[in-house]
């Protein structure tokens, strides 16, 4: 009889682990804080639905990725999430995933391949976060001249693309507000840094600039260590907004260092996997892009209980 029932028992994990879903998750890096946070949570979400995730982490390079997603389809795997690092030459590796049957869905960043190449797209309106973030320096400054510098994210990256487009439509117009000076800080703080201070070198000691627009918050942090160390004030002298909302933006916000930030949501994943379940359990088509909300959060949001709300979620 316990024979039976070990045998049954056993047979019952063994049959569940078998039929968990195997998911490969491409991972770009981890290159601010707010990629590691996307990376907790999707281990987190995958967890709590049984599934099984393959993780691969490309430090940055698209072959890394490539490789990666090709290694999942010989694998066999059920679904790939792909975080694209830049948005082109993925036409091939996601014809073969197509090939395979195994659907695709992309997490934060866009592709510039024909949507029927994969299943669906969850990621925030990076076009919208640019307009958010110009839109608050536009009634920030109102008009007053005012010379900004911009910290670009990984260069044929979408999120650089079009945060760079978003803002520079909400800017359009207002003839007293100039990007002087634009470069790419790869999206992390160590470059977000250095390229800031060969910005405030260019700019009088930055005297002469009046904003800095970042594409994320991590460049922002780096860059506002590189104000206070040219003895000006972050937040004050030289206004600071960028983009994802993580917690060290919050500290430097109330510390008066920061001013605004646009809120990207590192829970891509659990809006992926529920699309998957639908289309593995009964074939439903998730729509092409489901866009998650994009907040401005600024000094007026009580920063201190927005970084202690976030400082233990994997940031
Ligand atoms: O694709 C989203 C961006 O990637 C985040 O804003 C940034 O922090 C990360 O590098």
């Amino acid at each position: 009889m316990i024979r039976t029932l070990f045998a049954s028992a056993s047979a019952l994990v063994l049959a569940t682990a078998a039929s968990a879903q195997v998911v490969g998750f491409s991972q770009i890096g981890s290159e601010s804080g707010w990629r590691a946070a996307e990376t907790t949570v999707t281990n987190q979400e995958a967890e709590a639905r049984g599934i099984q995730l393959q993780f691969s982490d490309a430090q940055q390079k698209q072959e890394n990725q490539i490789a990666a997603v090709r290694s999942f389809i010989a694998q066999g795997v059920d679904a790939i999430l792909l975080a694209p690092v830049v948005a082109t030459g993925w036409d091939a590796v996601l014809e073969e995933a197509k090939e395979a049957e195994i659907p695709v869905v992309l997490l934060d960043r866009m592709v510039d391949s024909d949507p029927s190449l994969y299943l669906t797209a969850v990621g925030s309106d990076l076009v919208h976060e640019g307009e958010v973030a110009g839109q608050w320096l536009v009634d920030h400054v109102a008009d007053q001249p005012c010379r900004v510098v911009e910290l670009q994210g990984t260069t044929g990256s979408s999120p650089a693309i079009d945060r760079k487009t978003g803002f520079e439509n909400a800017i359009k117009g207002h003839d007293n507000i100039e990007i002087v000076r634009s470069q790419t800080g790869n999206f992390t703080r160590a470059e977000g840094k250095t390229v800031m201070e060969s910005f405030l070198q260019a700019e009088n000691g930055g005297a002469d600039i009046c904003a800095l627009y970042a594409h994320n918050d991590d460049m922002a942090v780096g860059a506002i260590q590189a104000i206070k160390e040219a003895g000006l004030k972050p937040g004050e002298d030289i206004l600071v907004v960028s983009i994802d909302a993580v917690p060290d933006i919050f500290q430097a916000m109330a510390a008066g260092e920061a001013n605004a930030t646009v809120e990207l949501t590192p829970n891509m994943a659990g809006p992926a996997f529920d699309a998957l379940k639908a289309y593995w359990d009964n074939g439903t088509e998730p729509p092409k892009f489901i866009q998650t909300e994009s907040k401005l959060y600024t000094q007026a949001d009580d920063p201190q209980a927005e970084y202690d709300r976030r400082k233990d979620l994997g940031y």
